[in-house]
């Protein structure tokens, strides 16, 4: 199945290496889902004083120079996708943020250019990632050529937005003609709130209720996706863990912004932030019933 669709996909570039891992993720989504490509460069605020004249020739060569390097690289790679630029003088995570209201999806790499060597995951990725009102895609590392291909895997927690993760997998894995892997993993201390109640009577309950919550979240998404093969792990392990893990080899890992514990009011949940931080592939992160 595929959909055309005249939402942009909308990548943030910002000239620094590794940037092209996003902007060639960015590149093969906009291909695949048929879609325009928006590249958006963040300035740097003009400097104050008396060089400031020579401040803003210097970035608007810089901007310039740096989404003309992009659109080169599109149009070597896919000359098809229709691509369009924008840059102003913002802080980047609220211009991309601005730009995703009307995306099919936002594409960022995890570190900028202002994060040390020792972030994992920059500010503006964590931020719009927060933030964005599309699915946002952080590209840390680009798919690996494992043998062992787990396709698209998606993390289940069975809550609403883990749904709208799941149906953005299996049409992610339905275009790219790859397997879905659903993984739901649980852990006594999540499931009771505590440790101690984890006798083998318990924990034998517990793990059939989360299989039954498992088989629920996917039930019927295989009528409407027929050529997606779909497997499924339900395993007692950290759910940050099982996701990383699986993610090795994937071409994407999809997760809700939120899952079923947590914080009212908190943006991002902590196994959202945890694979955005550790994944050995692109995150995807799905904010509501919209999909990707
Ligand atoms: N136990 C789990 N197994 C698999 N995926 C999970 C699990 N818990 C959460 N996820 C994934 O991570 C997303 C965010 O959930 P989480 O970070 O736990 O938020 P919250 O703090 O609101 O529960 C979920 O939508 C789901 O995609
Ligand atoms: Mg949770």
């Amino acid at each position: 199945m595929s959909s055309t669709t005249t939402r942009p996909v909308v990548v943030g570039v910002d000239g620094q290496p590794p940037y092209d891992r996003a902007l060639d993720w960015a590149i093969a989504e906009a291909q695949r889902a048929h879609a325009p490509l928006h590249l958006v460069y963040a300035r740097m605020m003009p400097l104050r004083g008396p060089t400031v004249e020579a401040g803003f020739d210097v970035h608007t060569t810089e901007s310039d120079e740096i989404l003309g390097a992009a659109t080169d690289r599109v149009r070597a790679l896919a000359p098809s996708v229709h691509v369009t630029t924008a840059s102003a003088y913002r802080n980047a995570a609220a211009l991309l943020v601005d730009e995703s209201r009307d995306a099919t999806c936002l594409v960022v790499g995890a570190r900028g250019r202002s994060a040390l060597g020792s972030v994992l995951l920059g500010s503006t990725s964590l931020d719009v990632a927060a933030h964005a009102l599309c699915p946002v895609v952080v590209v840390r590392e680009l798919p690996q050529q494992l043998p062992d291909r787990p396709g698209v895997v998606v993390g289940s927690d069975g809550s609403g937005i883990s749904e709208a993760a799941i149906a953005a997998g299996f049409e992610q894995a339905d275009r790219l003609g790859v397997p879905l892997t659903v993984v739901h993993a649980w852990f006594l201390d999540e499931v009771t709130g505590l440790a101690a109640l984890a006798t083998e009577d318990v924990t034998h309950v517990v793990a059939q209720e989360e299989d039954a919550v498992a088989s629920a979240a996917i039930a019927g998404w295989s009528d409407k996706y027929p050529d997606v093969q779909v497997r499924q792990h339900v395993l007692r392990a950290h759910p940050v863990e099982a996701l990383v893990d699986h993610s090795r080899g994937a071409e994407l890992l999809v997760v809700g912004s939120r899952g079923r514990g947590g914080f009212t009011g908190l943006l991002l949940g902590s196994v959202s932030q945890g694979v955005l931080h550790h994944a050995h592939c692109p995150v995807m992160v799905v904010r509501s019933s919209g999909g990707a």
